[in-house]
């Protein structure tokens, strides 16, 4: 467990989940997938049931190359950042970053932070070599932490996601650790 402070000054813990955090993951990420257009799901989207949440936090916590890391302001989750990972030697040095932070909180470093914790994190498990992730061609917010994190654009996927009528690009991008 890590206490930060962020540039807001309020002080935020971050954490590994346990089992009983399902139910509220559930409806913290029902709840951001209103809160942005950036996630490949929308509000109330998030169709998991508690006990496929709790195998998951099951499952990430017993892995070697999966992770989750929430961050909490007065016990409630308000971001969550993931690394997924398969588990074929071919492809287990590979570890897709995912992360969203309540709007609320954003523009304050957290993003920053998270992303500091899941990259040091990669780099002491012994498994990752590589971390992916994909963003939207016009989220600049999310492009430049990345970028001040190290990522490069590896390459633009044309018109896929489709929102309220207009489609838009995904840039991938990776680090090499
Ligand atoms: C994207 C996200 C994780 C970023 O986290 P954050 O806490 O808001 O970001 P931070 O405050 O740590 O850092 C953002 C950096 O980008 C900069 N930035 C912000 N808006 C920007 C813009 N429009 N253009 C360029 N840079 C921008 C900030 O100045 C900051 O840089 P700095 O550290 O040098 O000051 C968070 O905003 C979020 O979860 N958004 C909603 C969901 C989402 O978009 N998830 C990503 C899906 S791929």
């Amino acid at each position: 467990m890590n206490i930060v402070q962020i540039k807001n000054g309020r002080k935020i813990t971050l954490r590994e989940p346990v089992e009983n955090d399902a139910k509220e993951i559930i409806e913290f990420y029902n709840i951001v997938g209103g809160e942005t257009k950036f996630l490949s799901f929308g509000e109330g989207e998030y169709k998991v049931s508690e006990d496929e949440q709790k195998n998951t936090i099951k499952s990430i916590n017993e892995s070697n190359n999966n992770t989750m890391v929430l961050a909490t302001y007065d016990s409630k989750i308000i971001a969550i950042g993931t690394i997924s990972s398969n588990q074929k030697k071919k492809g287990k040095h590979v570890g897709i970053l995912g992360i969203v932070i309540k709007e609320e909180f954003c523009n304050f470093g957290l993003g920053r932070i998270m992303m500091e914790y899941l990259i040091d994190w990669c780099k002491d498990n012994n498994i990752t070599k590589k971390i992916s992730l994909s963003v939207s061609e016009d989220n600049p917010r999310a492009r430049a932490l990345y970028e001040k994190c190290g990522f490069e654009i590896e390459g633009i996927l044309k018109n896929e996601t489709y929102i309220d009528g207009e489609f838009f690009n995904i840039v991938t991008m990776g680090l090499i650790l």
